[in-house]
């Protein structure tokens, strides 16, 4: 006889999302249930199965991941990127992860730093023609914008100069520009894939390479080391790291400096630390995220990415019965987990709500649990960006902490919104001090 989900939980029905909704349902049902709780489903064939206890979150991201694929809620994500890696599964997943691998190993990562440096210092020049005008600004707007750029620079390089000149403006602006994640924007979004095709069928006619992501995608060979990849897979991968790349890392940063408004002292701290000569080479042969490792400005990040996850919600299927907190959990249950609630349990953290960037020092994490922080994800399916996305944002902090301080304008605190990605629910707006 198949067995049933019997974990307690409520007796309401919901099905669980990336939405305010649902994280409001959460908080209230972990304070009721405890770290394992079953939510009858609503719509969904099965009752879902949320899990906040870093044990159970290790087996089915770690040891029995051979029982769980991706789960629920996927559709939006695959509406925007087809089968692109995020959403991809078996073997078209393994074969597109050693394609795409090499791409994101720390040589690949440090031949982006100067082009991520000069996008950081024409921020830093056009910030400090604000700060000397006294004007606020919209620095949710400016960081999207600006990671953005990143990702479209790292993937097309000389491309994107020329597809912003031959379009008049650059066609992807309105990812950095809309917050609605609707079918409007999805529909919008596909339809870029046509700029890659272009790009790619310009290349190929040329013969011509660049030191980009695109070209990588491009050369990327599975392990026999004959298929190329079809052009149809092409254009979901690249927009799959457009999508995964660009908000991510622009909702962590406007997180992080809002976190530094309102901890003056921390701001001065990690202010000492990037005014330090020793503290962070910043020419174009380092990548902070590597050579800074431990650094303050990377405890910083590593304190705003467990607080505000950008990923707050993810999800897994169980593809056979399994057994987690102590309760069957049959087939087919959909599998929850919310780096967001992990990230503030007083069972693993001290003063889970404060903002203490040290937690991340150098032998500080003596004793924590490997799976109560979990901002990337863990195992195999663990974020291939993770070393990029670190490697930007120390970068953009360490050159905006060395010009400015930043003063939050706001009279209210800033909301969180609960979507796809944790992200502030209004545009934050900061006044720039210039620093002597
Ligand atoms: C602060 C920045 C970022 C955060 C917090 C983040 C977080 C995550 C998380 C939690 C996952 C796993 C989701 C799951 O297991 O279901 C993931 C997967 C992924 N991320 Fe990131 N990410 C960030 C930046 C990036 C960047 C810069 C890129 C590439 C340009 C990227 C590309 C991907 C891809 C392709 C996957 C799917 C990997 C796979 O399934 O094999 N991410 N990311």
């Amino acid at each position: 006889m198949a067995q049933a989900l019997s974990a307690p939980g409520p007796t309401e029905r919901h099905d669980l999302d990336a939405n305010d909704e649902s994280l409001s349902l959460l908080l209230q049902w972990l304070a009721q249930y405890g770290n394992t709780f079953r939510v009858p489903s609503l719509t969904r064939p099965v009752d879902a199965l949320v899990i906040n206890d870093p044990d159970d979150i290790r087996r089915v991201l770690l040891t029995h991941r051979a029982n769980y694929v991706k789960g629920a809620g996927l559709e939006r994500v695959r509406m925007l990127v087809g089968n692109g890696l995020i959403v991809s599964e078996g073997e078209a997943w393994a074969r597109q992860r050693h394609r795409m691998q090499p791409m994101f190993q720390g040589s690949a990562n440090r031949a982006f730093a100067p082009m991520i440096q000069d996008l950081q210092a024409d921020l830093v020049a056009r910030w400090a023609v604000r700060a000397g005008s006294g004007e606020p600004i919209d620095l949710t707007r400016e960081l999207s914008a600006v990671a953005l750029e990143v990702v479209l620079r790292a993937l097309f390089s000389v491309d994107f100069d020329r597809l912003v000149l031959a379009e008049g403006s650059n066609p992807f602006d309105f990812l950095a520009e809309e917050s609605v994640r609707d079918l409007r924007f999805a529909a919008r979004f596909r339809a870029l894939g046509r700029f890659v095709r272009d790009i790619v069928d310009a290349r190929r006619h040329e013969g011509r390479s660049e030191a980009d992501w695109l070209s990588m995608l491009m050369h990327a060979r599975d392990k026999g080391g004959e298929a190329p990849m079809a052009e149809r897979a092409l254009v979901d991968e690249a927009l799959t790291l457009i999508i995964a790349g660009h908000e991510t890392t622009a909702s962590t940063l406007n997180w992080t400096w809002y976190l530094l408004s309102q901890h003056p002292q921390v701001q001065r701290e990690l202010q000492a630390a990037v005014d330090a000569p020793s503290a962070l080479p910043l020419a174009a042969e380092s990548v902070p995220g590597e050579t800074a490792a431990g650094s303050y400005v990377e405890q910083v990040l590593q304190e705003a990415l467990r607080l505000y996850p950008p990923v707050w919600l993810f999800s897994r299927r169980a593809v056979g019965d399994d057994t987690l907190g102590g309760h069957p959990v049959p087939a087919g249950t959909d599998i929850f987990i919310s780096p967001y609630l992990l990230h503030r349990s007083a069972a693993h953290w001290e003063s889970p709500e404060a903002f203490v960037p040290e937690r991340f020092a150098p032998g500080a994490a003596a004793g924590r649990h490997r799976f109560a922080y979990l901002p990337f994800s863990a195992g195999p399916r663990f974020c291939i960006g993770a070393g990029f996305a670190m490697a930007e944002m120390a970068m953009h902090l360490a050159m905006v902490a060395r010009r400015f301080e930043l003063q939050y304008c706001g009279t209210a605190p800033a909301e969180p919104e609960f979507h796809i990605n944790l992200r502030t629910r209004h545009p934050v707006r900061m006044r720039l001090i210039a620093r002597t």
